[in-house]
């Protein structure tokens, strides 16, 4: 009998121009960092997001960077962050000189609890001078609430895996005075590798290119501070553009693959789909079940492996890992709660029906303990 065919977590769905993009950058030999698809690139995110302004960057991780000094982060200022998220949210901060302030989430949505942003912010000498928000999972945290639990600080939106989500209608990267994506390779629009930040305001949109290309000033080896080597390059522009003209096709296919899966665990009282807040219209990046424990969730894990299925552990508590165990922090339990329990299945934009159905029957042939309470 033939092994099944491996199903993958989440691979790079390049069925648009990319190749074609891509020829073109060698025949017209535009590959680095200067190069039309890096401002249509830019353009499509701009429009995409509402904003004014977007900065292609060279990845997730310094875009964040790039956004927190333009919002005037300096070294030794806290900055809010959610416990709950990937290191690079964290690692941008302490990159900018300054030191993350891990607040906890909500159990309802899974992104930063704005009731604790408010109880740091009240505290007289709390020397936070700016939050950050992600949005997990291709769904927006509750950014109304936090605008206001921000008061007059800079929000920044890590939107990193989230593009095409909405909150109330609008789209992530559309809120924060800045918002900084990702386009690396598990993204639902890769370019490869690859990040922008968006924002409104002219003048932090120019310090942020120039920043992002050596602060350097015209042509000659001129520069008036210490820049970064930020740029994106037009061979991953290429790819990028390529793939957010099919966006729509993308998130549709997503939704999909999310609705079978919703389905298949409906009446399961051992696996929870992620929660779902009315104000949130998720972009469906990685379909992730939680499962009773975390036993049950290695053990769902093993299931999957040897039925020749990738399933992944999401992210852990960032305050309870070596690097940021003396970092100050508000928690509340619930992001240690879900440390590994989220289980994300896979979720590429083209996975076939049928692979879905020998995930979804690996699924059912798997049985965890049961959740005490009934949804
Ligand atoms: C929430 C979050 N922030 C930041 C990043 C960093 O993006 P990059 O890998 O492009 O640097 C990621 C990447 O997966 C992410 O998930």
């Amino acid at each position: 009998m033939s092994t099944p065919t491996h199903i993958p977590l989440a691979t790079p769905d390049l069925g648009g121009y990319e190749a074609d993009y891509l020829a073109r950058c060698v025949n017209d030999n535009w590959v680095s960092s200067a190069g039309p698809f890096v401002v249509e690139f830019e353009n499509q995110l701009a429009a995409l997001t509402n904003r004014r302004h977007a900065v292609a960057t060279v990845n997730g991780t310094a875009a964040i960077h790039l956004a927190l000094l333009a919002a005037g982060v300096m070294p030794g200022d806290r900055v809010i962050v959610p416990d709950w998220t990937f290191a690079a949210t964290a690692n941008a901060i302490c990159h900018a000189g300054a030191v993350p302030f891990f607040v906890d989430i909500t159990h309802d949505n899974w992104s930063l609890d704005a009731n604790l942003v408010a109880e740091v912010l009240d505290k007289s000498d709390h020397g936070v001078t700016a939050v950050i928000v992600v949005h997990p999972l291709g769904q927006t945290a509750d950014m109304d609430s936090l605008r206001i639990a921000a008061k007059q600080l800079p929000l920044i939106e890590d939107a990193a895996g989230a593009i095409g989500a909405k909150y109330k209608g609008q789209p992530a990267g559309a809120f924060g005075d800045f918002a900084a994506f990702s386009f690396n390779g598990n993204k639902t629009v890769t370019a490869g590798g690859g990040g922008m930040v968006v924002c409104n305001c002219d003048t932090r949109a120019k310090s942020i290119r120039h920043l992002s290309t050596q602060a350097r000033v015209g042509k000659q080896y001129v520069h008036d501070t210490i820049g970064f080597n930020y740029r994106m390059t037009n061979l991953n522009a290429a790819v990028g553009l390529a793939q957010i003209e099919r966006l729509g096709t993308m998130l549709e296919a997503k939704k999909k693959i999310a609705g079978c899966y919703d389905a298949a665990i409906a009446d399961r009282k051992d696996l929870m789909p992620m929660p779902r807040p009315k104000w949130a219209n998720n972009s469906c990046w990685l379909y992730s079940v939680l499962t009773a424990t975390p036993e049950d969730g290695s053990c769902l894990i093993h299931a999957m492996a040897e039925a020749g299925i990738e399933a992944r552990e999401f992210w852990r508590s960032l305050s309870a890992q070596a690097p940021y165990s003396e970092m100050p922090n508000l928690l509340r339990g619930v992001s240690d709660s879900l440390t590994g329990r989220v289980i994300s299945l896979p979720s590429s934009s083209h996975l076939d029906e049928s692979s879905q159905g020998r995930v979804i029957e690996a699924l059912g042939s798997w049985c965890g303990s049961t959740f005490e309470f009934t949804r």
